[in-house]
């Protein structure tokens, strides 16, 4: 996609790499409106960033998303990118008894926020000469982490809905990309000093490389053997991934 003049709005964007990419994206010339729950992780980002702006959001709740695209529409009707970042990752166990609350908040926030959030912002960004829908998804859509069932099915589940969308708007101004990050150094399992992770910095940078391009799938390095392990004999990888993270298992575990 083009990196320079548009107006962009990221969920998530006051921590990780939603914070990241909307700092890479505001230097390279787009007005950049961030959001998330926590207000002070919002201002903070703010004072870093002069002149990009924020709106508190829980994706978890549909009034707040109507309420949100709402406003973006009042507020900055040159929107033409949604950035469907936002996303929470918890640990469960799919051979036992799933934590109701893990269950129903990690399909509300991963799954069902991006598609309340796009279904908001469709219209609006069809009238756009030029829009473009943004799902993160992640390298655990393709070969899951057990240990986080729940989690890795969401991805999945976005990974499919973003082709669906993909092939209903192509006779349309809105092109849908797919962000499918390795593990990344971030607060999400508590990885930001996990040598295994890829750090921030660079995967910022590679990401924003990719993003340049005219490509549908923004893939870094790291993320591409598991982004082709599906088919018939995907359970091989699987296994392997599983045993070597049970082996040596996130710190928060
Ligand atoms: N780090 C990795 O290894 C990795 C790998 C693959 C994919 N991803 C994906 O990348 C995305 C960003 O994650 P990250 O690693 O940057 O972790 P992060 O720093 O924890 O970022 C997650 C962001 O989502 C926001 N969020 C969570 N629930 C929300 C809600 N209900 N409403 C609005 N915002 C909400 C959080 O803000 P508030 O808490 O303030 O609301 C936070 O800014 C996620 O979708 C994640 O699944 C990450």
């Amino acid at each position: 996609m083009k990196l320079t003049g548009n107006t962009i709005f990221i969920t998530g964007g006051g921590s990780g790499i939603g914070r990241g990419l909307a700092e890479a994206l505001h230097k390279l010339g787009n007005k950049v409106i961030i959001s998330g729950r926590r207000k002070e992780r919002l201002e903070e980002t703010l004072k870093a960033n002069p002149g990009m702006s924020a709106l508190e959001l829980n994706v978890q709740d549909p009034a707040s998303v109507q309420a949100t695209a709402e406003q973006l529409i009042e507020e900055y009707p040159d929107l033409n990118v949604l950035f469907n970042n936002a996303g929470i990752m918890l640990f469960d166990d799919a051979a036992g008894v799933i934590d109701e609350d893990v269950l129903v908040s990690t399909v509300t926030t991963n799954l069902l926020g991006p598609i309340r959030m796009t279904s908001a912002l469709i219209e609006h960004l069809k009238s756009k000469e030029e829009a473009f829908v943004i799902n993160t998804t992640s390298s655990l859509g393709f070969v899951p982490l057990a240990i986080t069932a729940v989690y890795s099915a969401t991805k999945a589940a976005l990974h499919t809905y973003t082709l669906s969308q993909r092939y209903m708007l192509k006779d349309t101004s809105v092109k849908v990309l797919e962000i499918a990050p390795p593990w990344v150094q971030t607060d999400l399992l508590n990885s930001n000093d996990e040598p295994r992770a890829m750090p921030l910095a660079s995967f910022i940078e590679a990401t924003i490389k990719v993003l340049g391009t005219d490509t549908d799938e923004v893939l870094v390095e790291e993320v591409k053997l598991f982004r082709s392990n599906p088919g018939p004999n995907e359970g091989v990888l699987v296994t392997q991934f599983n045993d070597m993270m049970k082996s040596e298992p996130p710190k928060s575990h």
